[in-house]
């Protein structure tokens, strides 16, 4: 039997560039897919066409695929049990990057997919004679409700509270990483991005990255609002709870993707290995509030509390509370573990004005072809 990688998340934003740099290194990879959600597999093909792979690498994708359609929130991930230890069986490593990141889902459905989902990846961990090495997607934003100071890797606990419900189901899953590898015996890797965002430009058929969901709820709240609201320049003015040195770890997807599977090639310590994907340098807020009012025909002030008698618009935004409290961090991560490990190439370009730009501008028609500065094409010439 051949020993296979498998890769929960395939079809998402991560999940896709870990796709392409764990083809760079494997003949073969088994997809777990979202049963129900749409056919991955014609997914997978249109990212890699459309970020200029060539045609021969993705035309043997049916050959190098393997899609088992799982069910994340159920027992044995929903397969009968037979196929459920075949599968097992035949795996030396599961990378589980599926998830829920909606930051404004309420903690009962965030669980379902972020706890009970990764209890039932670890289940066929557990259940491989292989023992396959885990190697888990989490978020920087486990630290939770810690706005300033230094968030370190080796820390996880909930003394500072969360800012949403899908922190605190990140965070309750990798504490059962962690109860799960001292109760087993087993090393499990946990990978920490901060924000993931591209330079490629937005299309219907790719997955939307955080930066974009906020900049469409900020459009839908400023159309549904009208233009209520004192006006500046013509634009109508949004007051947002922000802090002018408040500041954002944003880095690029295919950078995070390739840190992540080179750190995964290091011989695991037999514990909970935690690592901090993250940009050596923060992207103010002043920024980032720059990058919506081009996109949005908005004027955004950060102010130090809620408006007293807020606008239509500042209404509306303020039901958006799990998104809107970032704007006051200015928390540091630290990311010692992965620099020591990877030397000068754990960091990446600058994010910038320019590439967030370029990675919101609305396109009309076509197909999303790559920028300049966005490295594409075959795997193998990615491969690190
Ligand atoms: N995006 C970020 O900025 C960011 C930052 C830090 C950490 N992360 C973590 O990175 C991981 C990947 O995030 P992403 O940005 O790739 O998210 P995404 O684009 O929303 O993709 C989520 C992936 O999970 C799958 N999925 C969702 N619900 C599922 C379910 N119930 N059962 C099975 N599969 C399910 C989706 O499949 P379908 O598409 O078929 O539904 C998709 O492949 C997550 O664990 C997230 O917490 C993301």
């Amino acid at each position: 039997m051949v020993v296979q990688v498998a890769l929960t998340g395939a079809t998402g934003f991560l999940g896709l560039r870990l796709l392409r740099r764990l083809l760079a290194t494997h003949r073969s990879v088994t997809v777990l897919a979202h049963a129900g959600s749409g056919d991955a597999l014609h997914r997978i093909t249109r990212f890699f066409e459309l970020t200029g792979a060539p045609g021969e690498f993705t035309a043997e994708l049916t050959d190098r695929l393997r899609v088992v359609e799982t069910e994340l929130e159920r027992p044995r991930l929903g397969l009968p049990e037979r196929a459920f230890q075949e599968l097992a069986d035949g795996l030396g490593a599961i990378w589980h990057s599926a998830g829920s990141i909606n930051l404004e889902g309420e903690l009962p459905e965030l669980r379902r997919t972020n706890v009970e989902g990764t209890r039932h990846v670890l289940e066929l961990a557990a259940a491989g004679r292989r023992q396959p090495l885990v190697h888990h997607v989490s978020t920087a934003f486990v630290a939770g409700g810690r706005r300033e100071g230094v968030a370190y890797e080796d820390e996880l606990d909930d003394a500072y509270g969360f800012e949403n419900a899908y922190e605190r189901s990140k965070y309750e899953a990798e504490k059962l990483i962690h109860a799960w590898s001292r109760e087993h015996a087993r090393p499990v890797m946990v990978l920490r991005p901060s924000i993931l965002v591209t330079d490629l430009p937005p299309h219907p058929e790719l997955p939307p990255h955080p930066l974009q969901v906020i900049e469409r709820i900020l459009r839908d709240a400023r159309r549904t609002a009208g233009t209520g609201g004192p006006d500046r320049d013509g634009r109508p003015r949004v007051r947002v709870v922000g802090h002018p040195h408040g500041r954002l770890n944003l880095v690029q997807v295919e950078h995070a993707a390739e840190v992540m599977v080179r750190l995964a090639d290091r011989t695991p310590s037999g514990g909970v290995d935690t690592y901090h994907v993250v940009h050596d340098r923060d992207v103010p807020v002043p920024t980032v509030v720059t990058l919506l009012e081009g996109l949005v025909p908005v004027s955004v002030e950060l102010v130090a509390t809620e408006p007293d008698e807020p606008s239509a618009l500042e209404s509306l935004l303020a039901f958006y509370p799990g998104l809107t409290a970032y704007l006051v961090h200015r928390r540091r991560f630290d990311d010692t573990r992965v620099r020591t490990l990877l030397g000068p190439s754990a960091a990446s370009d600058r994010v910038d004005l320019g590439y967030l730009r370029s990675g919101l501008a609305a396109r009309d028609r076509g197909p999303a072809a790559p920028p300049a500065t966005h490295a594409t094409g075959a795997p193998s010439a990615r491969s690190s």
